[in-house]
Formats: structure tokens, sequence, C-alpha cells
């Protein structure tokens, strides 16, 4: 990761008692799935945001959480409210919550006078307001009137400039008040700076996922760095496509078959792919499958995972490794016929961090992988982050962690 500027403040850098009585605003990622019944699917992301609040609350702040969930698009949708997590943080909690059933204006300002230190309110969507996305200045003002210091949790939406995790830190420290890191945040940075600087070798990177254009630059920053790259999910079609193979009715991304042709190129033996796939003549559930080689995806079949000798050969890879990042599935993991692939790295990932290697597994998808495979525990870092982890791993700049006070 970029070491331009100095690391960011977090909460214990603060004077004593710079915190009590203060009005805290917590910016914490949300975005956790729901069931159809409107219930928090997975509480990790909210379970992992607990120790910062639990610290505030016992700094006797006024402690006012700011999330997104989903991408509602500026509007109010009742699908997107965060009422679930309030009813999961308050269960999490020792300090009662408060559910705000907006994002911004004066009802938030009333509730916030209203609050008592030592109390944590939870604001709706930050998402259902236009001018979130767009890092509204108007909207962070508004935040920052009531913010005496601003906290920032949500490693999982550090990459998003938008106005309550770039414009406010900002307007809160042009008016004086702190904005730093909290601990899942620390931890998030700690883990992938420490990794990547001096990664233990050998150091094999494993990507996944549907599409390569969005981790191009993370291929191109790790290739020099890693002594292999093991390349799987739908990401792995289109490089079977720059080669010149049949991929059938894969998902390919033909758009880039140029690109992966360069990265084949510069990557020589370091790029893995995988040697063969299970398709079907359609990804869904129930599908007819069959494993076959790479070379032989019929023109009328896709597909939809990884196949065992792949599993095998990758978990080779690990098994050697001393430093491994995994990021993406190898397959459509959620069905059932095309999950053995992931779940197959998800236990060699957990078995290499059991002999030694210190393994880091990020994205939203693979973090889910590791949890239905039982291994999660075993893994050293789960991250909270999907796209903030790959910007990292790409070298980039987190906004957010851009528009923190420094640590003098
Ligand atoms: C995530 O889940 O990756 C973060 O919460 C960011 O969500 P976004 O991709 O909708 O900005």
């Amino acid at each position: 990761m970029p070491e331009s500027r100095p690391r960011p403040r977090n909460a214990a850098d603060l004077p004593d008692g710079c915190l009590g009585g203060a009005t805290v605003a917590v910016r914490a990622d949300f975005n956790v799935p729901l069931t159809t019944a409107g219930e928090v699917a997975d509480p990790a992301r909210v379970a992992r945001a607990v120790p910062t609040i639990g610290d505030l609350v016992e700094a006797n702040a006024k402690v006012v959480i700011l999330s997104h969930l989903g991408r509602p698009g500026g509007r109010e949708d009742p699908a997107f409210t965060l009422e679930p997590v309030s009813r999961l943080l308050d269960d999490l909690l020792p300090a009662p919550v408060r559910f705000v059933p907006c994002a911004a204006g004066r009802q938030v300002t009333a509730a916030v006078d209203a609050a008592a230190p030592g109390s944590v309110l939870l604001l709706e969507n930050t998402r259902f307001l236009p001018g979130e996305t767009a890092n509204s200045p108007e909207l962070a003002a508004d935040w920052a009137a009531w913010a005496d210091h601003f906290v920032m949790d949500a490693f999982g939406t550090a990459h998003r400039a938008h106005a309550s995790t770039d414009g406010l830190p900002r307007a809160v420290r042009a008016k004086g008040g702190e904005a730093v890191a909290g601990r899942l945040l620390e931890r998030e940075l700690a883990v992938f700076r420490d990794t990547l600087r001096n990664p233990r070798r050998p150091f094999v990177a494993v990507l996944g996922g549907a599409k390569i254009s969005g981790k191009i630059g993370v291929i191109e920053a790790l290739l020099p760095r890693v002594d292999a790259l093991l390349a799987g999910g739908a990401m792995a079609n289109t490089f079977f496509r720059a080669m010149g193979m049949e991929t059938g009715a894969s998902l390919v991304e033909t758009g880039k078959t140029g690109v992966a042709a360069r990265l084949l190129r510069a990557a020589g033996a370091g790029l893995v792919l995988p040697v063969d796939c299970v398709t079907a003549p359609g990804i869904a559930p129930g599908a007819r499958t069959r494993v076959v080689d790479r070379s032989g995806i019929a023109p009328d079949e896709a597909a939809g995972d990884v196949g065992p000798v792949t599993v095998r050969l990758f978990g080779e890879y690990l098994a050697e490794a001393a430093t491994v990042v995994w990021n993406g599935p190898m397959g459509v993991f959620e069905t059932e016929e095309f999950s053995r692939g992931t779940v197959g790295i998800a236990r060699a990932a957990a078995d290499a961090a059991d002999a030694g290697a210190a393994v880091i597994v990020g994205g939203g998808d693979s973090a889910a992988a590791v949890r239905s495979a039982g291994v999660a525990a075993r893994i050293t870092h789960v991250s909270t982050g999907g796209g903030a982890a790959l910007d990292l791993l790409a070298g980039r700049e987190l906004p957010g962690v851009a528009a923190l006070s420094d640590r003098r």
C-alpha cells in the first residue's frame, strides 16, 4: 500500500478527556445482506464495529453512527432500511441503540441534541440522500454542524469518496475537530500494510470473481511481488479466450481479451490458470454438470467452477506458501453445483494457515465462502473489505483514509 503519507491518527491518539460529552460521528460499514424477512443475514460486519463504538460509549461520548446499505440510488427505499441493523446492534452493545428514521436534517439534529452522553444513535441509510454518493458539501456540512469529532471505521467503504467518508471528515477537521481511524480500520490497514510491505515467501495470491476488468490493476501490482498468482472464477474464461481456446457460452469479457493477452505475456509462469472446469448447459441450480479439461468446454456449455484437478493444483501452491492473499470466488459458489472449487480453496487456505502461513481473505464472496465452509476461525485475517481490499492490493490510496487527520 502507498507509504506517501503518514498513518492516520486513531482514537487512542486523542488527548485524554476530549471524547467525554463530545458528539462523535462514526462512519461504519453496515452494508450487510438481509434475509427476505428483513433480518441481518450475516452479522460479521456489525459485530466487527462493536469495539470502536464500545470504546466511545465508555469514554462517555454521544455516538452517532452513519452507514449505507445497498445501492438505493439516492431515494428512500424500505428494502434498504438500516432498522434491522439497529436491532442487532442493540443486542450486541451494552448501551441501548436508538434508530433515527432519517439520515440528515432537522430530525437528526433534534435527536442528537436530545441524546445523553454515553448513548448511541444509528441514522437511516446515508444513500437515501442523493448528496451521499455525490459527496455534497452541503450534506457534509449538515452532519458536521453537530459532530465534534469523526471516527472512520468503515474499511469496506473507505475506497469511496462520498459525503460520509470524505466530505464529513474534512468538514469536521475544518471546524477544529479530529477525524481519526477506528479500531477496525486500523487493524485492516495494519494487516495489509505489514503483509504487502514485507511478505514471507513464498507469497501466493488467489484471485477469482466474475470480471477481469475490476482486477487488472491488482493483477498488475501483484504480479511482480508474488511468487505465484492463481486466477480462477469467470475471470479465467477471459484468459482462456485470449489464449484462443473455446469458452462456449461461458461468461467472457470480450472487450478485455487484449488486456488478458498482455497480462499473460508479462506474467509468464507466475500466472497460474485453472486446468479443468465444471461445465453445464446453463449455470443454474439443478444443472447437469460435467468436469472437463479446460480445452474441452463444448460450444453450448458454460464453465461455472474450477474442477477438482485445479483445486488440487492450487492447493499445492497454498500448501507451500508462507503468505496468502485471496480475493474472489472460484465459481458461482452460491449455487451448490458450482460451489466445490471455492469451498476446496477455502479449506486449502485454512490448512495453509494451520501450517503457519499468514492468510488474508478479502471480498464479500470469499469471506462468505470461508464462513460457509466452516473455516473462518482458522484464517489469519478475514477482511471486512472487498473493493477497498482490492484497492490496497493495487497500491491505491483510500479516499476515506486520506481524509483523516495525520498522526503527528
Ligand atoms: C462493500 O460492501 O463493498 C462496501 O460496503 C461498498 O459498497 P458499494 O460497492 O456499494 O460502494
